[in-house]
This record gives structure tokens, sequence and C-alpha cells, in this order.
């Protein structure tokens, strides 16, 4: 379990930042007194319009996540400019792969959902660790809770980030570092723009605003909760799966056939 993290004067890094749900993260952060936040992104021209758009606290950096040496120089020298890092939000994420995807899908849903984690992680928590404090916020998703149809290479990476998150939120606690993990179902973002009615991910609710999203992670900050559910409703399907499995495969073919139906005839 995590303790209760407290924003104001803080320094954080969102990866992914540059929109959706990172931005709305960082624009949050802000406003709830953050000294500092690094939007950092793969797509630098867009993090650096979006730390312009958020005022001198907010810094724009050109990042891929998936390159460990890059990630170890940009705490580095995130450190040195600023400050420590107190909040690592490991938020960046891609949508490869439909079905079975192929070998491309999973390579770079395998680096950005799980990979860059364990990253930051070999980066940040020996210089967490000797402070004594620190905290990594990961971005799986209810797909990493339950599953998402229409990709195997997304649902299966989002499982591992899952996994992730809790053996080091378990085995690092002890040095006062915190995890977190954050599992969203449909949020209004670039991601899921190309979604229809038939998505796969309408089938569990109404889509949340990225802003939505972030209230949750502020809640749960302050709370120190591990696992934030912005769809509270994700807690119990979760449920639902572990108390019988059977059952809820059953429901998800249903699920599947509903969805099919609705493309055919769509
Ligand atoms: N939108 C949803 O419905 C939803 C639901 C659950 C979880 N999520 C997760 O939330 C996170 C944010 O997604 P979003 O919905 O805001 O989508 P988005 O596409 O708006 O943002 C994702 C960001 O990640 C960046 N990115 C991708 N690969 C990167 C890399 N290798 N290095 C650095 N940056 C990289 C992209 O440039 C983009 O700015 C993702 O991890 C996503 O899987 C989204």
């Amino acid at each position: 379990m995590a303790g209760p993290f407290s924003i104001p004067g803080t320094t954080i890094v969102v990866t992914g930042g540059a929109g959706g749900i990172g931005y709305a993260l960082a624009e949050r952060f802000l406003s709830e007194g953050a000294a500092n936040v690094v939007l950092a992104d793969r797509d630098a021209d867009q993090a650096k319009r979006a730390a312009d758009e958020l005022g001198e606290r907010a810094h724009g950096l050109a990042l891929d996540v998936a390159d460990e040496a890059a990630v170890a120089e940009a705490v580095a020298r995130i450190e040195e400019a600023h400050a420590p890092i107190d909040l690592w939000c490991s938020n960046a994420g891609v949508a490869a792969g439909r079905g079975l995807g192929d070998d491309a899908d999973w390579d770079v849903s395998w680096r950005v959902h799980v990979l860059a984690h364990v990253y930051a992680a070999r980066a940040l928590f020996p210089r967490m660790a000797e402070r004594g404090r620190g905290h990594l916020l990961v971005t799986a998703s209810a797909a990493g809770l339950l599953t998402n149809l229409d990709t195997a290479p997304y649902s299966v990476t989002k499982h591992g980030a899952v996994a992730l998150a809790e053996w080091l939120a378990i085995r690092h606690g002890d040095e006062g570092i915190d995890v977190s993990c954050l599992c969203p179902q449909g949020v209004n973002t670039a991601m899921t723009a190309g979604d229809d009615a038939s998505a796969a991910t309408r089938l569990g609710g109404d889509y949340l605003e990225p802003a939505d999203v972030a209230e949750a992670v502020v809640a749960a900050l302050h709370d120190g909760r591990f696992l934030i559910l912005p769809h509270p409703e994700a807690a119990a399907f979760e449920q639902r799966r572990a108390e019988d499995r059977d059952r809820w495969i059953g429901g998800m073919r249903r699920a599947w056939h509903k969805i099919r139906r609705a493309s055919r005839q769509g």
C-alpha cells in the first residue's frame, strides 16, 4: 500500500505527456502546486508545445521510453536541471495490432507497456531508495485487469504492466518507494479517436475525459491507494472475473458475438 503523496512543491515527470491522459495529469499536477512537471514524449514538438501551453513550471522533453539509455540519461538530466524526481508517471502507451497482431505489434507493445516501466525503475529506484522516498505511477489499463477483445498485444502487455507494478510495489515498499497503477476503461484521447460504436472498449461503459482520469489520480495519490480505477465499475468486473473464470469467459464470448453482429450491421 502506497503512502499519501502530497503534490505541492514536487518535481514530476509524465511520459506520454504531449497529449491525452498524460497532458491532463501534467495540467492537474501544476494546478495542485507541483514545482516542475516534465512532459516527456517521443513526439518532441508536441511535448514542447504542450509545455509552452502549461506555463513556466512545465518543461517539454524528447524521450523514447523504450530506449533504456535515453531513460537513464533523462532521469539524470532532470534531477540535475530541476530537483530530485518525486513522482514518475510511466504513462506512454501505444495502440498497436488488431486481433493477434503481428510481431512488430507485440514488440512495440512489450517495449512501451512493460520494459519502459522496468527502465524507469532501474534508473530511478536506486536514487529514490537513497533518499528514502519516491513514487512511480504506472498507467496500465482496465485491459490489464480484464481484457480488451480488439487487440491481444495491448491486452496481454497491459496485464504485464499490472503484474510488474504489483511486483515493484511489493519489493520496493521497504525502501520508501511507492507504486500505483492506473487502470482506466475508455477515455477520449487520440488513442481512442477512431473507436466507433462497435469498439470493444465501449462494452465497459461510457468514455471519460482525460481530466476525469487526472481527478481520480490526484485523489488516489492523496489517499495512498495502489489501484486507481477512474471507472469504479471496473472493480466489480474484476471481482466477477476472479470469482468464476468460466462464467466470465462465457459472458465475454457473448459480448464478442454482440460486437461482431453490431459491426456487421453497422
Ligand atoms: N484512452 C484510453 O481509452 C485508455 C484506456 C486505458 C489506458 N490507457 C493508457 O493511457 C496511457 C495514455 O494514453 P492516451 O489515451 O492518453 O493516448 P495518447 O495517444 O493521447 O497518448 C499517448 C502518448 O504516448 C506517447 N508515446 C507513445 N510511445 C512512446 C514512446 N516510445 N516514448 C515516449 N512517448 C511515447 C505518444 O506520443 C502520445 O503522446 C497509455 O498508456 C494508454 O495505453 C488509455
